[in-house]
């Protein structure tokens, strides 16, 4: 079971679409695959169709029961979340092991999936280290802009803090950039300072700006069921495969 972190602090840079279309596509290639929303905005949640949670994440970090699992398709679970997740920072603060919790409940369903994507919130408080100790590699989505890898440093030392103290296996995935305009003159001197940046970290495939992905989860559902021929669905099968062969 290989755990996948997606994260980025900076907000709107397609961590959440990314988890569903990659655990999507994952599923498609039958793997066995939980997605774990772990924000309080709980987008991933209401973009694969779940509203009024009853049962969310929440509960389970809070009385430390076993995580409320929903079917999505054959190979397709997720854990939910709900916005009272908002509360779980503070009362954390004087919780002892409050780093470990997910850590903790994922060890119950160990075997049972071959991945497990964390859907991160836009933040690098204690559930987003909780993310990171329960990880095995992380995955880093950047918005094609100049400089979207300011700021990166920051979470690049969490994640060192993290394996120092709790989990010193924890890699870095790969990074990947999103909402690409290949029609933009500056597109390429983007895609070049991020490579320059990342190295051999930056993945092959780039997700292009394509308003399927945003109607897909407005419907509820992944973009290969929305709009299997767009350059979303293209973009996130390549990307998937990358991802089956790479980590
Ligand atoms: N490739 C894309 N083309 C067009 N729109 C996109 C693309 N990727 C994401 N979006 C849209 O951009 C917005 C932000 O994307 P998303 O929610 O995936 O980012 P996020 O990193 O999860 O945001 P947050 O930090 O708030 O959690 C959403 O409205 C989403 O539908
Ligand atoms: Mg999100």
């Amino acid at each position: 079971m290989k755990i996948i972190a997606v994260i980025n602090h900076k907000g709107g840079t397609g961590k959440t679409t990314s988890t569903l279309n990659i655990g999507a596509g994952l599923a498609r290639a039958k793997k066995r695959t939980l997605l774990i929303d772990i924000d309080p905005q709980s987008n991933l949640t209401e973009g694969l169709g779940f509203r009024d949670v009853k049962v969310s994440i929440y509960d389970s970090i809070k009385n430390d029961t076993p995580l409320p699992i929903e079917n999505i398709s054959e190979y397709l679970d997720i854990v939910p979340s709900s916005l009272d997740l908002l509360g779980a920072e503070i009362e954390l603060v004087s919780r002892l092991g409050r780093e470990t919790i997910v850590k903790r409940l994922l060890k119950a369903v160990d075997g049972k999936y071959d991945y497990v994507l964390i859907d991160c919130a836009p933040a690098l408080g204690m559930l987003t280290v909780n993310a990171l100790v329960a990880a095995d590699t992380v995955l880093i989505p950047l918005e094609a802009e100049y400089f979207a890898y300011r700021g990166i440093d920051r979470l690049v030392s969490i994640i060192s803090d993290v394996r120092t103290h709790y989990n010193e296996n924890l890699t870095i995935g790969g990074v990947f950039i999103t909402k690409i305009n290949p029609r933009r003159v500056i597109t390429e001197q983007i895609t070049d300072s991020i490579k320059k940046y990342f190295s051999d970290k930056l993945f092959d495939t780039s997700i292009r700006v394509n308003v399927a992905l945003i109607e897909a989860q407005l419907k509820g559902v992944d973009v290969f069921e929305y709009a299997p021929l767009s350059n979303g669905a293209v973009d996130y099968e390549n990307l998937t495969e990358e991802i089956l062969v790479k980590l």
